[in-house]
C-alpha cells in the first residue's frame, strides 16, 4: 500500500468527526476520507448483525477508494463489528473504545459514569473491558437514548437536549461520580452542555486523542505514514443532508470538501 494512500474513517453519522479532528491534528499531512452513514443513523438501537453489515458496507466503500487503514470512529460499530472487520479485510482496522481504564484508575470517589448507546453498553466487548477495570469501583451506566438523532440534526443546544442530559446526569450526580466517560463519538459535541450540568469536580473524558495516537502508531509500525509534506486532500462524504457536517466542520471549511454520496 502506498504511504500517500488515504486514511479511511467511518461513523454512523457526523459524530466521528470528533475523532477526525484529533487525527488531523496529530497527522496534518495525511490524506483522509470520512464517511458519515447518517442515512442509517443511529446504529445504537440496531441488532448486532445490522451493525456488522453496515460496518462492512462502509469499510468496503473506503477500501474501494484506496484507503491504507480504516478507523472505525463509532463506538457502537467498534464494540459490535471490529472482530469481524479485522478477520475479513487485509488492512489495519483501528477501533474506538470508551476510556474506562483511565477513569477507573484516576477516580477518587470510586464512582464513575458512562454514557453510551444501548448497542455499546450491551456488547460483550464493552462488558469485558468494564469487568477488567472496574472491579473495585461503582459504575453508573446510562444509555443516551435520543442524543444521537439530536446531534445528527445539529440540535446541540436545544431544550430537548438539555432535558435529556439533565435526566441522564441525575443518577450520576446522586452516585457522586468524579469521572464521566463518553462512550459514543457523537457525544464530545455536547461537552459544553454537560459541563453546565455537572460540577467542575467531574472530569469528562472521551477517546479521540487515544484513537489518533493509536492510528499514528499503527501507521508507523506498518511503515505507512505519509512522507509528503504538503496540504493533503480532506474529503467528507455523507449519504444524507450535508448541513450538520458543514456546521460541525465550519472551522475547516477552507481546506475540506463535503459531498453527498450514495453508499
Ligand atoms: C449511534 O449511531 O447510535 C452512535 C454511534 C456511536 O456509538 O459512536
Amino acid at each position: 500500500m502506498k504511504t500517500t494512500a488515504p486514511i479511511g474513517i467511518f461513523d454512523s453519522g457526523v459524530g466521528g468527526t470528533s475523532i477526525w479532528k484529533e487525527i488531523h491534528k496529530l497527522l496534518p499531512y495525511e490524506h483522509t476520507i470520512y464517511l458519515a452513514d447518517s442515512a442509517n443513523a443511529p446504529y445504537g438501537n440496531r441488532t448486532e448483525s445490522e451493525i456488522v453489515a453496515l460496518s462492512r458496507k462502509n469499510t468496503e466503500v473506503l477500501l474501494a477508494m484506496g484507503c491504507k487503514i480504516i478507523v472505525v470512529a463509532c463506538n457502537t460499530a467498534t464494540t459490535n463489528a471490529i472482530d469481524t472487520l479485522r478477520a475479513s479485510y487485509d488492512v489495519p482496522i483501528i477501533g474506538i473504545e470508551p476510556a474506562i481504564k483511565p477513569a477507573a484508575l484516576q477516580t477518587t470517589t470510586k464512582s464513575i459514569g458512562i454514557l453510551a448507546t444501548r448497542g455499546t453498553l450491551s456488547s460483550s466487548l464493552f462488558h469485558k473491558t468494564s469487568e477488567t477495570f472496574t472491579k473495585d469501583i461503582s459504575v453508573v451506566e446510562i444509555i443516551g437514548e435520543g442524543l444521537v438523532p439530536l446531534i445528527e440534526e445539529g440540535a446541540l443546544n436545544s431544550l430537548e437536549m438539555r432535558q435529556l442530559l439533565k435526566k441522564y446526569t441525575a443518577p450520576m450526580l446522586a452516585a457522586n461520580i468524579d469521572y464521566l466517560v463518553l462512550g459514543c463519538s457523537h457525544y464530545p459535541y455536547i461537552i459544553p452542555l454537560l459541563q453546565e450540568l455537572l460540577p467542575a469536580s467531574v472530569t469528562i473524558i472521551d477517546s479521540g486523542e487515544a484513537v489518533a495516537r493509536h492510528t499514528k502508531k499503527m501507521l508507523e509500525t506498518t511503515k505507512a505514514l505519509s512522507e509528503v509534506r504538503k496540504t493533503p486532500a480532506l474529503q467528507f462524504y455523507t449519504n444524507a443532508d450535508t448541513q450538520t457536517l458543514k456546521s460541525l466542520l465550519n472551522k475547516y471549511s477552507h481546506k475540506i470538501s463535503i459531498e453527498k454520496l450514495k453508499f
